[in-house]
């Protein structure tokens, strides 16, 4: 518990008696003695209210209620005797008209006053007939059958009931206690529930904040990218073209040495375009920035002129790349230069992974969209429907890609082998682009196991974008 003014406030609580014990269990308790001692009893909270009482009308009781002037003194004594205040000694003793005598005692707990005892009336051992008080208040009473009765009174010395009412004021205590320390323990128990649940809330808002600040910091990541790259782009496309024009021997004859350092200098070039290219794109990308320009392309001419790309240095590498598609396929609503650039890297990647004497196949086919993986259309999700498109696969016999890698391979800058020995160049940022490019078509691209090894990317496109998406 790290909140000391917490527990400060559980030690504060001042329980009341009947807040403790159950009142059943006082009446039992109460009526125990009572079965024992025959001597009345009754319990009365710190306020003067009753908690539990054991306690019969005696006979002469019962027979001076009868009686008029007796009644209402006997009724008078009473009220005071529930009313009187157990002194210093913590006991008060009030005798009553018939000479029987009441007792109460103080109960106490932790020093603190919790309640009354009150006990009687009862007759003293000692005392053999009723107190001439009473035939002075009322003449006309039957001595002999009031005597007779009055011998029937409970009869216990003071000290005896002095003992009882210690006896009673222990099993308090006692009771008190374990019921007080159930009443901490669980008090003790909700509080520190509330602190946790405090502190718990205290985080959630925390992390709250944290992910705004976060959301906030990746926008202004995209913005970064994109300024720098926007930047590095123009001065780079002037290295590229003028190392080009260099080589071409503009500028006059070069020797072959001077040549080839040319071709580096523009070889690299090329790559650090590529990736700027990349980086622009993916943070257009993230930022939501891209606008698809969708027309009705043929998906065929867009696979054909993919192949027409690779196959230069597919051929070199000595990987063969063949394409399959499905006759009389319509034409799909999409972005053709989007759609070129998502199928070019899954074929490069494809080549790339693929040793000598490799295969590389792409095959096209009408398929439908499943439900599920229409990413942003949730309007068809609720109808369930399932939607026309067009399926890709780019399939290859390389180096396949594990189970557990296979999520991780669309992170940006994510690649599976990432060690310096690592043969293949790249940035790792092709397949976040695909990812990216072929959900905002509203479509899906997952990886499947080619056999007997190798890998497919399958990527599904709606035929129709809905709008409803
Ligand atoms: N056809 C494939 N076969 C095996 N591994 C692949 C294939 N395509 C992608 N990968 C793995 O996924 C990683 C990420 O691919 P990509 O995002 O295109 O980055 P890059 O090609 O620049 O490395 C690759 O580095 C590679 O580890
Ligand atoms: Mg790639």
């Amino acid at each position: 518990m790290s909140n000391p003014a917490a527990l400060t406030s559980i030690e504060d609580v001042s329980p009341r008696l009947e807040d403790l014990v159950d009142r059943d269990a006082l009446g039992e308790l109460l009526g125990s003695v009572f079965s024992l001692f025959g001597i009345p009893i009754r319990l009365y909270g710190q306020d003067g209210r009753l908690l539990a009482a054991a306690a019969e009308v005696g006979e002469l009781y019962a027979l001076l209620g009868e009686h008029r002037r007796v009644g209402a003194r006997v009724e008078q004594i009473v009220s005071e005797v529930k009313h009187l205040e157990p002194g210093p000694g913590g006991s008060a003793r009030r005798e009553c008209v018939t000479g029987a005598v009441y007792r109460v005692v103080r109960l106490e707990y932790d020093g603190r006053a919790m309640g009354r005892l009150i006990f009687g009336p009862y007759a003293l051992p000692e005392a053999m007939e009723p107190s001439d008080r009473l035939f002075e208040l009322a003449p006309d009473l039957d001595r002999a059958r009031c005597t007779e009765l009055f011998q029937r009174l409970p009869r216990l010395s003071d000290e005896r009931v002095l003992a009882l009412a210690r006896h009673l004021s222990l099993t308090f205590e006692l009771v008190l206690f374990s019921e007080h320390r159930a009443l901490l323990t669980s008090n003790m128990h909700l509080a520190s529930v509330r602190e946790s649940f405090r502190e718990l809330e205290e985080k959630t808002r925390k992390l709250e904040e944290a992910n705004a600040r976060l959301t906030e910091l990746d926008r202004l990541k995209s913005n970064f990218l994109a300024t720098v790259s926007h930047e590095l782009r123009t001065p780079l496309t002037s290295i590229i073209g003028y190392s080009e024009m260099l080589v071409e021997g503009l500028a006059g004859d070069l020797t072959d040495e001077q040549r080839e350092f040319l071709s580096t200098i523009r070889e690299k070039g090329d790559q650090l375009l590529a990736l700027i290219k990349g980086l622009l794109d993916l943070s257009k990308l993230e930022s939501k920035m891209t606008n698809l320009e969708r027309e009705y392309v043929a998906a065929d001419s867009i696979v054909e002129d993919v192949l027409a790309t690779v196959q230069p240095h597919a051929r070199k590498k000595q990987v063969s790349v063949t394409r399959h598609t499905q006759a009389g396929l319509p034409r799909m609503y999409a972005d053709p230069e989007r759609l070129r650039q998502v199928l070019l890297n899954l074929v490069d990647n494809a080549v790339k992974f693929t040793g000598p004497g490799g295969c590389v196949s792409i095959d096209v086919r009408l398929a439908s969209m499943d439900p599920e993986k229409l990413s942003g259309s949730q309007g068809v999700v609720l109808l369930g429907s399932r939607r026309a498109a067009i399926e890709f696969r780019v399939a290859d016999d390389g180096i396949g890609i594990p189970e557990h890698e296979r999520d991780k391979v669309f992170d940006a800058f994510y690649q599976v082998d990432s060690s310096s020995t690592r043969e293949q160049g790249g940035t790792g940022l092709g397949l976040s682009i695909v990812k990216r490019l072929v959900e905002a078509h509203g479509g899906s691209v997952t990886i499947e196991d080619n056999v007997p090894r190798g890998t497919v990317f399958v990527v599904t496109l709606p035929l129709r974008f809905s709008s409803l998406g």
